[in-house]
């Protein structure tokens, strides 16, 4: 029997699971490993080694786990460990980074903002594709700060989230940004405030379709493209309470899985 290609996402809690829906729709038939790194949640904050060293433990652990391609479903770890991790593992490695180009490409009004997490900004990956692509066009950048929580909580909606939305977006917004890219994977799940606080005619870019294009594209190269259909298995881990992220799969995703509990044991992460 032809085993399916695995296809292995992480990121330090919920947030990958808006890369994650959008992969699933795309490629039903791909079976997936899904882990979420919540014991060390949020990632935003944290210096880029200590990252790193989280996202080569996971990644081992999601080849280990059987999956033949990974995406690192968080701006914020691709900003840390992307290279680190291509240059460590063979299997192919997808990032993601905020969505400057395309902003920088639509925009009407020359300006663009970028809402992501300190680590992602402060990242040389940010800097070089602002670099890049923002040429002529003015880049307003905020962060995030306290918005994943919010996330992880299943308090994406409520009057304190919509206050600190304004307070990040109103700035960009004041100083005539007509594109908005999302650069944590987290920020997506808060769309329908974002949406409440931004003026019509501002568009949000939620980077997950780009990437799942790209995860296809990587397969296709890889020569991996073809799948069967079929009943596939999504697992999913995570190195927090299991109940936890269950129930917020089911809440933002509409799948019932089951989860289970992965530890940290000497920077290696085991199955419980
Ligand atoms: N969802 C993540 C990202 O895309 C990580 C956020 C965090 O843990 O701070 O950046």
């Amino acid at each position: 029997m032809k085993t399916e290609l695995r296809i292995g996402l992480f990121d330090s809690g919920v947030g990958g699971l808006s890369v994650w829906r959008e992969l699933v729709r795309r490629m039903p038939h791909r079976p997936t490993t899904y882990l979420a790194d919540s014991a060390h949640c949020p990632y935003g904050p944290r210096p880029p080694e200590e990252i790193r060293r989280f996202s080569r433990g996971i990644v081992r652990f999601l080849i280990e786990q059987g999956a033949g391609i990974v995406v690192v479903a968080c701006n914020t770890a691709s900003a840390a460990a992307l290279q680190a991790l291509r240059a460590e593992f063979d299997v192919p490695i997808v990032g993601m980074e905020p969505a400057v180009k395309p902003a920088a490409q639509r925009t009407k009004t020359g300006h663009v903002g970028v809402l992501a997490t300190a680590g992602t900004v402060n990242g040389d990956l940010f800097r070089n594709t602002s670099a890049r692509h923002a040429n002529g066009v003015t880049v307003h950048v905020g962060v995030g700060e306290g918005l994943v929580e919010r996330v992880e909580a299943g308090q994406a909606d409520t009057p304190e989230t919509e206050a600190l939305l304004r307070e990040y977006l109103q700035p960009m917004i004041d100083a005539g940004v007509d594109q908005i890219a999302l650069g944590c994977t987290h920020y997506p799940f808060l769309l329908p405030v974002i949406r409440r606080v931004v003026p019509e005619g501002v568009s949000v870019i939620d980077p997950a379709a780009a990437v799942v294009r790209q995860v296809e594209r990587v397969l296709l190269r890889e020569g991996l493209g073809a799948s069967e259909a079929g009943a596939v298995e999504h697992r999913f881990f995570t190195s927090g309470q299991p109940e936890a992220l269950a129930a917020m799969v089911r809440a933002l995703t509409g799948h019932a899985p089951k989860v289970a509990k992965v530890r940290w044991e000497d920077r290696e992460l085991k199955r419980k």
